[in-house]
């Protein structure tokens, strides 16, 4: 009998523009202040793009980073999944440009629609295209240019969110090593808690702007509620799923959305804040980047390191969530 593949994270990369925007910088923009942005949310700054930088550079940049840390040239790659919000144009799809621009010459590219959860959404399906045996490597992209759909007059918004792009390259595993599982999960009863009603096709351009509808709207208290439930939820299902505990993770990522979020999901897990991962203080809330930007970094810090396990989690609009279990 053919042997299933196991998938395995074979390199990580991560990209940022350069220009950081500071809490001070806010309280110039809005009616805010530092205090309240860091005792809310945790963030202290985040990285915005300059008007001439696009979506599809920034991910081509991760990627292209995380092929080099794999040792996989561009033409190896089978397929390019990019989890993304904010790509470049309407259609086609970002995927495509970044294709275009590394030269995978052999891949199909696309994109996937999942919000803050779309890079576990991509790890998922990079999972199945490798355990099938219809792809060998697999380019997981996350980036979002959130700054460009971010309502600049809406302080409840607009102090959350930042820049940036992380990249993975799976391919098969020849141990042990390798993805233990995915679980992805939605809920289409809540997508007017977070969405950009304007840019689609049922509201028409000129209405959309005249109502200020063209840029990202949240009902922040709720989908609080919601994510440090949904990230509880998915972790406890995967780790239960896999006759683990939290006592078996070395290292746990959550989306980097808010602090007190990440600090809530920990408390209810019952794992220590030493095994959790948080840089959400230098990127603010990057949807799909947060995720591959955090391994990416935990890899350059020895916070993760060959043979450690790794759990994690993700939650955004749709609502959408998931979860994933690896050994580096
Ligand atoms: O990526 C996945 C999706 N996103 C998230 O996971 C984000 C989820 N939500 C959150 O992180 C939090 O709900 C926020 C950080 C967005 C807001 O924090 P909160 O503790 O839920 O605050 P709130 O919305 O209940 O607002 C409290 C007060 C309000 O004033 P009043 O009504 O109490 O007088 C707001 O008007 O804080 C006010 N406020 C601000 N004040 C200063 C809201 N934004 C600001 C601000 N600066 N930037």
């Amino acid at each position: 009998m053919k042997k299933t593949p196991k998938a395995m994270i074979l390199g990580t990369g991560r990209a940022t523009p350069e220009r950081v925007l500071t809490n001070a910088d806010l309280e110039k923009i809005v009616d805010t202040t530092d205090e309240w942005i860091r005792e809310r949310t945790g963030i202290e700054r985040r990285f915005i793009a300059a008007d001439h930088e696009t979506n599809s550079q920034f991910a081509a940049r991760a990627a292209q980073r995380a092929l080099q840390s794999a040792n996989i040239s561009a033409e190896q790659i089978d397929i390019i999944v990019q989890g993304t919000v904010t790509g470049d144009v309407g259609f086609p799809a970002n995927a495509c440009y970044v294709q275009e621009l590394i030269g995978a010459t052999n891949a199909a590219a696309f994109d996937i629609s999942a919000a803050c959860s779309g890079f576990i959404y991509g790890l998922a399906l990079a999972d199945g295209f490798i355990a099938s045996g219809k792809a060998r490597y697999v380019l997981v992209i996350g980036c979002e240019l959130l700054s460009r759909i971010t309502d600049w007059k809406d302080r409840a918004t607009c102090v959350l969110f930042g820049d940036g792009a992380g990249a993975c390259v799976i391919g098969p595993s020849e141990g042990e090593r390798g993805l233990i599982d995915t679980f992805i999960k939605s809920d289409g009863r809540l997508t007017e808690l977070l969405c950009m009603k304007g840019r689609g096709t049922s509201i028409p351009l000129e209405v959309a702007l005249a109502e200020r509808k063209v840029f990202l709207a949240m009902q922040g208290r709720e989908v609080f509620k919601y994510a440090v439930t949904a990230m509880g939820d998915a972790s406890a299902h995967i780790l239960e799923k896999n006759g683990m505990t939290s006592d078996d993770i070395d290292l746990f990522i959550p989306h980097q959305a808010n602090l007190r979020i990440i600090t809530a999901t920990a408390k209810r897990l019952n794992v220590s804040m030493d095994k959790v991962y948080v840089n959400v203080q230098d990127y603010g809330n990057t949807s799909a980047a947060s995720i591959p930007i955090a391994i990416d970094e935990a890899i350059e810090k020895k916070r993760l390191q060959s043979g450690n396990r790794c759990l994690m989690v993700a939650f955004g609009g749709g609502f959408t969530w998931g979860s994933a279990l690896v050994q580096l």
